[in-house]
């Protein structure tokens, strides 16, 4: 204590466009007390069970500078799980001068009542084992918080995108994230034997980022062929649009051995996806998203689609996409609607990663949040790749969410009903036990600073009972729900569709 952890770490941060996260912080907010009164009402030992689970939730985090409490690491196991995913500096100061900058110790309930000298000096000799045990000691005696910071920024190595891999039966995808990512990425080496690319546009982008992927692929010397537009949104995910995007294939002269690059939102993935899954038997696909949602989810699992009578996603395959580019910076240009809906998604891929990422989502770079968004997208991916099992917990808040969304006639848009739906899966989970009964309110009060809606207006029951039931039909008889559970989700049958509807209104 007193050796600057969380002014230090804010800076670093800062320096490193990464959130910030102080685990006192997050301990006294999901205690809803400060820490002098965690100590008076369960002393010492409390406050180290409370630190010892969210240093595990903290441990499931990737990408976030962490300023932890002093003692957290005497707990060594606890500890070592942070420790093996992350890099730890250990800031010491000598104790004369912890001394001199702690004062009085007033707010530091492990001086309370003692001489705040005598007490450092006791404390530091207890845990010098442990400091040493986790990581190199940086000395911040005689130096500002703002040195220290670019000391510890230094070590993490030089900012760049972040690059992520999936690797399924079906293919490697290569993912890279960060602003300005399309400029950045060197083409020629990531699309290795590719001489010919057909560019496909979201009217939306055509002469903004679709320009620009044109503009890198002739650096690269790959011959790029369009922008190839198709119609923005949902309505390129038509038979007629895929046909017309055959016909472009062929009048550009691709081939197996060229690509398919796919530029915009959710629906242009899903139509291009399919157009290059099915041309020539499959041709390589690269997708460069220019959404929120599309950034966080549909670029990346393999599943291209389109829809055909009345029917969402009823014709499609998987096809992964062999390189993703979620270039951060293409959705400066979505209006504030469509961006916080894509943050609907990614508050559910931070339930399924770490309750701590509800911490942090409402102020964290756009980069930051999508890549732990493909993290947890990645991970069930890999582990299911054709969707028949575990990857079904990516359905978090999705059963009440499709509900909603057919309850409204579609007035209630895909991210705020998902939204709507995360709360009730985490009422529903805290019924059954799988999660904590304050989950709902938590993800309640993030949402809310994202300005999404947490609960529904008034909507037929009737309907919303249907649709349920229409889900029940697909999952082959019993209506099935995913709720927040201690490592990430759990699956649950047999629930009482009233039940699970009264969720919604609670
Ligand atoms: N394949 C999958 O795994 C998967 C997963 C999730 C969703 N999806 C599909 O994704 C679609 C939804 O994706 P979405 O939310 O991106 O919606 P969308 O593709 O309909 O795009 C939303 C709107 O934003 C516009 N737009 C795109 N990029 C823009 C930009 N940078 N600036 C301004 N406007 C821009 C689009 O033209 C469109 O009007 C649905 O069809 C859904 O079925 C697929």
């Amino acid at each position: 204590m007193g050796t600057g952890k969380t002014t230090v770490g804010r800076l670093a941060a800062r320096s490193l466009a990464r959130p910030f996260l102080d685990l006192d912080a997050a301990i006294a907010s999901r205690a809803g007390c400060d820490l002098p009164a965690i100590f008076a009402s369960e002393g010492e030992a409390g406050f180290r069970e409370r630190e010892r689970r969210v240093v595990a939730d903290a441990a499931r985090l990737s990408g976030v500078v962490i300023a932890t409490g002093g003692g957290a690491p005497l707990d060594r196991d606890g500890f070592a799980a942070l420790a093996t995913t992350g890099t730890v500096a250990a800031l010491t100061a000598t104790a004369d001068e912890l001394a001199r900058r702690l004062g009085d110790g007033a707010g530091r309930p492990l001086l309370a009542g003692q001489d705040p000298a005598a007490r450092v000096g006791e404390l530091l000799a207890a845990r010098a084992d442990a400091y040493a045990a986790f990581g190199a000691a940086v000395d911040t005696t005689g130096r500002t918080p703002a040195a220290v910071a670019s000391l510890l920024a230094g070590r993490t190595g030089p900012a760049g995108p972040t690059r992520l891999r999936l690797v399924t039966a079906d293919g490697t995808t290569h993912v890279i994230i960060g602003d300005g990512a399309i400029g950045s990425t060197d083409l020629r080496a990531a699309l290795g034997g590719v001489t010919l690319a057909v560019v496909v546009s979201d009217a939306a982008v055509a002469e903004t980022h679709a320009t620009g992927v044109v503009a890198a692929l002739r650096d690269a010397g790959i011959e790029p062929v369009g922008p190839v537009v198709v119609p923005a949104g949902e309505d390129a995910k038509r038979v007629e649009i895929l046909a017309s995007l055959w016909d472009a294939f062929r009048a550009g002269g691709l081939d197996p051995s060229g690509a398919v690059i796919a530029v915009g939102g959710g629906a242009t993935l899903d139509v291009a996806g399919f157009a290059a899954a099915t041309y020539a038997r499959g041709v390589a696909l690269v997708n460069v998203p220019t959404t929120v949602l599309a950034m966080a989810d549909a670029a990346v699992g393999g599943k291209v689609a389109i829809d055909h009578a009345g029917a969402k996603n009823l014709v499609g395959a998987f096809h992964p996409a062999r390189l993703v580019i979620a270039d951060t910076a293409t959705c400066a240009s979505l209006p504030g609607s469509a961006r916080r809906e894509g943050l609907a998604e990614i508050v559910k891929a931070g339930l399924l990663a770490s309750p701590l990422v509800l911490d942090l989502v409402a102020d964290a770079p756009l980069a930051w949040s999508v890549e732990q968004s493909l993290r947890v997208k990645i991970a069930y991916v890999a582990a299911d790749p054709r969707d028949r099992g575990v990857r079904r917990a990516l359905n978090l808040g999705h059963t009440y969410a499709h509900a909603i969304e057919s309850a409204s006639d579609h007035a209630i848009p895909h991210g705020a009903a998902v939204a709507m739906g995360l709360v009730a899966a985490a009422r529903l989970g805290a019924s059954l036990g799988t999660c904590p009964p304050d989950l709902a309110a938590r993800i309640a009060t993030v949402l809310r600073r994202i300005g999404l809606p947490a609960s529904p207006p008034a909507l037929d029951e009737g309907r919303l009972a249907a649709a349920i039931g229409a889900d029940k039909k697909r999952a082959g008889g019993a209506s099935r729900f995913v709720v927040p559970a201690a490592d990430g989700a759990a699956l649950v049958s047999g629930v009482d569709p009233r039940d699970a509807l009264a969720m919604l209104g609670a």
